[in-house]
């Protein structure tokens, strides 16, 4: 399906390793968050089963209607990305629908560009798709329509061979399906924790040279005390070991995409560096939980003031699974304010539960 030559595509970055365990999700999350306080419109997809994205943002559980409904054309993207703490970074979750039926995604992982056309004219500016740690029918899509696809990986034992059959698959879809699929380069995550991880990173950088990053991200707890409180350690920490790591990977990221030079890959030049992270602190003090609002029906962010584009068609079934392509969507909106209160109203109630946990937990086992 071809997308409307007037409709902007953002660019898509693939966060993709077939090796399960090696800061995938951490990644994505982080760049997203990272890109966002460069001053990028950002849209995080969650297409992993395990919906660990989703939850990182503070959403638990899944939605009912996320990027599955989205790739299927059963909803717009418009109704059902969800808006986070951060201005600028919106989220579209994994859902249970997901989990259930990723086969039916085998269609759209052989057709160029639906993930694209279906993100067309929302107006961010570059999404960053977390991939399963598999070449599932999901990981196809994405790659089926991302302009780059960033590895990362965790220099243990076995992470060349994961990274060389990768590199394979990349290949190979690249080849059969998307012939405009770069790649933004090899991450070396959780670097410093395994024994033999130096010698693994240098064989990677011998056999893989300019395609891996410069910089490394380290093995930081902060990222364990990040995931905890649902914020990206960019976040909670963004003067940090893993935190700065990630701002200065996502230099890298977008200075690779810049050297691409495709005509899908070009992007406004970023903010100033000192500003993401006076941003990324802003976000630290004003962030102390997840504070993205509850993903009730119709709060997607087109939702808000009514339909988008004057659209009164209340019917969300397409016409079949792959065949219309919603129409471009109003831009999402900037305002955080209920999002905060639903969070501080989230905190409050979590404080309920607990006294009432607590008294049932004294009223069951007779404790003081
Ligand atoms: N730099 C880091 N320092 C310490 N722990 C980290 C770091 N990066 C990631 N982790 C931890 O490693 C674990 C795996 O990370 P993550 O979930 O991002 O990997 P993944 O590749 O997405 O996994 P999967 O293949 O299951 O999707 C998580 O518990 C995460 O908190
Ligand atoms: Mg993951």
């Amino acid at each position: 399906m071809a997308s409307a030559p007037d409709i902007p595509l953002p660019v898509m970055v693939a966060v993709f390793n077939q090796k399960g365990g090696v800061a995938k999700t951490t990644t994505a999350c982080n760049l997203a968050v990272c890109l966002t306080a460069f001053g990028y419109r950002v849209l995080l997809v969650d297409l992993d089963t395990q919906g660990n994205a989703t939850n990182s943002f503070g959403v638990s559980p899944l939605p009912a209607s996320g990027a599955f409904e989205v790739i299927t054309g059963r909803a717009k993207v418009a109704d059902v990305a969800l808006d986070t703490a951060y201005d600028g970074l919106w989220l579209l979750p994994a859902t249970m629908s997901l989990r259930d039926n990723d086969h039916l995604l085998a269609h759209a992982g052989r057709r160029r560009g639906l993930l694209e056309t279906r993100l067309a004219g929302t107006g961010v500016d570059l999404v960053i798709v977390d991939c399963p740690p598999a070449l599932a029918a999901a990981t196809a899509t994405a790659l089926a329509s991302a302009s780059a696809v960033l590895m990362p990986v965790r220099p243990d034992p076995f992470a060349h061979e994961g990274l060389v059959n990768t590199w394979y698959e990349i290949k190979r879809i690249r080849e059969a399906v998307n012939v405009q699929l770069g790649v933004a380069g090899i991450l070396l995550t959780m670097a410093g924790s395994e024994a033999t991880g130096d010698d693994v990173g240098r064989v990677i950088r011998a056999e893989f040279g300019e395609q891996v990053y410069g910089v490394e991200i380290n093995t930081d707890p902060k990222v364990a005390e990040a995931a905890q409180m649902s914020l990206p350690v960019a976040v909670l920490d963004p003067d940090g070991l893993a935190g700065r790591a990630y701002v200065d990977a996502t230099e890298e990221l977008l200075r690779r995409l810049e050297r691409q030079n495709r005509p899908g890959t070009r992007l406004r030049p970023p903010g100033g560096r000192d500003e993401a992270l006076n941003r990324l602190r802003e976000w630290r003090s004003t962030t102390h939980a997840a504070l993205l609002r509850t993903p009730t029906d119709g709060q997607g962010w087109a939702k808000r003031g009514g339909k988008a584009n004057g659209d009164d068609d209340d019917d969300d079934e397409a016409d079949d699974y792959f065949g219309s392509t919603p129409r471009p969507e109003q831009a999402p909106p900037a305002n955080r304010g209920h999002a905060l209160l639903l969070g501080l109203l989230g905190i409050v109630s979590g404080m309920w539960i607990e006294a009432l946990t607590g008294g049932l937990r004294r009223l069951f086992l007779g404790g003081g």
